[in-house]
């Protein structure tokens, strides 16, 4: 049978206090409609459609690269009306209803879920609280099949002691929803069409309801607000530290990292506290990333060592690289094997050799430097006029004094030396010297001007 999978997204999240629509707030940099989608394409479900309402245009936007349809449900009427809206997209296998304010439910789950569904058996997430405040609760008939679902603010004393509860993640074919959808009412304490109330009409016609437990009841957790929004923010990110630490990698602290995106490692890397991973990183064998580092997208190689405090971004290091603390490493840095960037150096569009060295305080944009470069403390490639970028290229074995400033377009031949202090702005030959600064003029015994007593 084909899958269709319904996401509902029109909710408002009033308790977000915010002008994003819930489901776009971010869970590992990623809007948690997102993971939900995710979560459907790992299932191959045929369609994917998103029911939205409030904020539906921002909904529409964030999502517009996604492979989903949209069902406009324009007056939040309740689940049951939510999944209405969806129900003329639908194909003619089984549906499976998820939420795009729950990210963290797991394809295996579901799978184990969707195992059960036929026209006699309708799948239903359930899970055991301690405080089931707030959720629909389970009812049971005398053989212990599952037959009801009562709303909160619809139950008896009685049915508010049980502590099983709707996760409200259910899976059934769309023959059934067709025909149970229109029959929903929305006579009850919150004047909604709850969805909740097939599961007497399956129960009703015979239909089995087949309940099953998420391994985590974190996997079934939404979010309303802030505070739980953090929660499993740091329950997602310490699962995946697991994951690392369990491949091999050194966490000095497994609570004080965070990964948004995917990153890649190498055997015995290690990571200390505080470093954020962004995009796509892969880190080689060996590699060693110091406290407070933001890394994005970039390639790491093999025993590079990025020293604390360093945000590096789009970058391409070879091997036993060495970078920071303090540096900024920006998109088209390209470092080959063992060269260093030190301290409060910035790299953009550059290319920089085999053994090359910008230890301090630098600007490199838009150059290449051959191997075993020296680039000397306060050196700037000057590589824009107000209009356009310029290249600089420096040749191998050059030594760039400190404080220089290379005006580009502009190039510095092989084993030539710059005198510090210099603004570069014509060619520089092989195995020249080349200085541009006023000369030193020395006075002997000079007298210092003094006030007059
Ligand atoms: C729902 C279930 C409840 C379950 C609980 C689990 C119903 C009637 N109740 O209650 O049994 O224990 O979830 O969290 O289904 N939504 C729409 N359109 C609407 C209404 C809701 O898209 O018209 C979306 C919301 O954005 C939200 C989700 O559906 O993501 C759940 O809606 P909500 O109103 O929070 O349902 P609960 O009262 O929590
Ligand atoms: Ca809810």
């Amino acid at each position: 049978m084909t899958l269709d999978v319904v996401i509902l997204a029109a909710g408002q999240g009033t308790r977000m206090r915010s002008t994003l629509p819930k489901v776009l707030h971010r869970l590992a940099g990623k809007p948690m409609v997102r993971h939900v989608i995710d979560t459907a394409r790992g299932l191959e479900a045929e369609r994917t459609h998103v029911v939205v309402g409030h904020g539906a245009e921002k909904v529409r936007e964030a999502l517009a690269d996604c492979e989903v349809h949209f069902a406009l449900q324009a007056e939040q009427k309740g689940t049951g009306h939510a999944v209405a809206q969806a129900l003329e997209g639908l194909g003619e296998g089984k549906v499976l209803v998820l939420y795009g304010d729950v990210p963290l439910i797991r394809r295996e789950t579901l799978a184990g879920l969707l195992d059960g569904v036929d026209d006699d058996h309708l799948g239903l997430l359930t899970v055991t609280l301690a405080d089931p405040t707030g959720y629909g609760r389970i009812l049971r008939n005398a053989e212990g099949e599952a037959v009801a679902i009562v709303e909160h603010k619809d139950a008896s004393q009685t049915e508010l002691a049980i502590a099983e509860c709707n996760t409200g993640i259910m899976a059934m074919t769309a023959a059934q929803l067709r025909r149970w959808l229109p029959r929903l009412s929305a006579d009850n304490a919150q004047g909604e069409y709850y969805l909740t109330d097939i599961i007497a009409m399956a129960a009703a016609e015979g239909v089995r309801i087949v309940t099953a437990q998420p391994a985590d009841p974190l996997e079934v957790e939404g979010v309303n607000n802030r505070l739980q929004m953090a929660r499993l923010e740091r329950a997602h990110q310490l699962a995946t530290a697991e994951r690392l630490m369990a491949d091999g990698v050194a966490l000095i602290d497994p609570t004080r990292i965070d990964i948004r995106g995917t990153l890649t490692c190498g055997h015995d890397v290690e990571i200390d506290v505080g470093c954020v991973f962004e995009g796509n990183v892969e880190l080689g064998e060996g590699v060693r990333i110091g406290p407070h580092c933001v890394i994005r997208d970039s390639h790491i190689g093999a025993e590079t060592v990025i020293e604390p405090h360093s945000v590096i971004e789009g970058t391409v290091i070879a091997g036993r690289g060495r970078v920071g603390p303090f540096a900024r490493l920006r998109p088209g840095t390209r470092l080959a094997v063992g060269a260093k960037v030190g301290n409060f150096v910035e790299t953009k569009n550059a290319e920089v050799g085999e053994g090359s060295k910008i230890n301090h305080l630098s600007y490199v944009g838009d150059a290449r430097l051959g191997r075993d470069v020296n680039v000397g403390a306060g050196t700037i490639t000057c590589n824009y006029d107000g209009a356009h970028k310029h290249r600089t290229e420096i040749g191998d074995g050059a030594f760039i004094g400190s404080n220089t400033a290379l005006v580009a377009p502009v190039s510095v031949g092989s084993n030539a030396t710059v005198g510090a202090g210099s603004t570069i702005s014509k060619d520089v030959a092989d195995n020249a010297l080349a200085v541009s600064r006023g000369r030193q003029i020395s006075k002997a015994d000079w007298p210092r001007p003094s006030k007059d007593r």
